[in-house]
């Protein structure tokens, strides 16, 4: 447990998606983990009632927007509501999976963006900050007026990645939009990067057109913010093997993992020939032969620590990660 730390002025609540790393969370703080009773209405609408006061405390709500993603940002939406009609301090929400993220700009003409609806939505409900874990595009940050410390995981996965021993990475970016994140896990590595040309074909398909970079006779390690559907990793796994890689791990901050067609991800990454999915539990998920969970509870324990002590949340992950924000 964490000794320096105003643990009076400061509670923790963990919804409905992140219960289990809310409650580590509290464990390394010393913090009390408030409880929430959430339940839903016979049509589907939540009802929460916040069963432990936080009255002029700083509150820290942690709950990933993953699916059903509306009913998660549902939830979330009213513990806020709930917590500044009982007079909480400050609202800090961590949302370690920032769900509605893709829809970042406009693609085409009548289009929404739901990151920013989402923004609007978290702020006017009466968040004071966001913590979140690698969201899926960094501009993201400006669609809130109010401070967004984007946490970021490669340094964390690199550990792992490290315990596999893989001989002569070469780190791939899925896509032109990841080469910034793959380019500060191909430095920490010390690997060369490669990038693939991935064209969106429809909804939810994605196509590999050619590779920047040498992969010929190298382990390519495809880092990416989230795998959805799997078919992004499927298809670079195959230009990849293609293209003379010798074996394809996948790191990846969000584990999101949905069916499609009847296929699961996990399969359709397996029938790929992905040899381990590195990813985090920022998305509540049990390990197995294939996929191996890297805990990120101390990592946000550390973040809250910096932030109540007054503290560099940035040194701290380049302290203890070296991992720059
Ligand atoms: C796209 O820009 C994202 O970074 C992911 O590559 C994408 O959302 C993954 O989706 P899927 O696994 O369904 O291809």
């Amino acid at each position: 447990m964490i000794n320096n730390i105003n643990k009076e002025t400061s509670i923790i609540y963990g919804l409905s998606a992140s219960k289990e790393i809310a409650k580590k969370v509290s464990e390394i703080t010393g913090i009390t983990l408030g409880e929430v009773e959430t339940k839903q209405f016979a049509d589907g609408e939540i009802f929460v009632d916040i069963k432990t006061s936080s009255r002029n405390k700083s509150a820290f709500i942690i709950q990933s927007t993953n699916c059903p993603a509306n009913d998660k940002l549902m939830e979330l939406l009213l513990v806020i509501d709930a917590l500044k009609r009982s007079s909480v301090g400050e609202v800090n929400l961590i949302v370690p999976y920032f769900g509605y993220a893709r829809q970042d700009r406009k693609v085409n003409g009548r289009q929404a963006i739901s990151a920013k609806l989402v923004a609007n939505m978290l702020t006017m409900a009466g968040a004071d900050r966001i913590i979140t874990l690698d969201i899926h595009a960094d501009q993201i940050a400006g669609f809130f007026d109010i401070p967004f410390d984007n946490l970021k995981a490669y340094g964390m996965l690199a550990q792992g990645i490290d315990n596999l021993n893989i001989e002569n990475p070469v780190v791939v970016s899925p896509d032109h939009g990841g080469v910034v994140r793959a380019r500060s896990l191909a430095k920490l590595i010390d690997a060369p990067l490669a990038v693939i040309d991935k064209r969106r074909t429809a909804h939810n398909e994605a196509e590999a057109q050619f590779i920047l970079g040498d992969v010929a006779g190298k382990a390519a390690v495809i880092f990416d913010d989230m795998v959805d559907t799997g078919g992004t990793v499927a298809t670079a796994v195959n230009k990849l093997l293609e293209e003379g890689a010798t074996e394809v791990y996948l790191a990846v901050s969000h584990a999101v993992l949905s069916s499609k067609d009847g296929v699961t991800a996990v399969q359709k990454l397996r029938d790929a020939g992905i040899k381990k999915i590195i990813t985090t539990n920022s998305i509540a998920r049990d390990a197995d032969d294939l996929i191996e969970v890297i805990d990120i509870s101390s990592a946000l324990a550390g973040t809250i620590t910096s932030h109540t002590n007054n503290e560099s949340i940035t040194d701290h992950f380049i302290k203890k990660y070296n991992t720059r924000l």
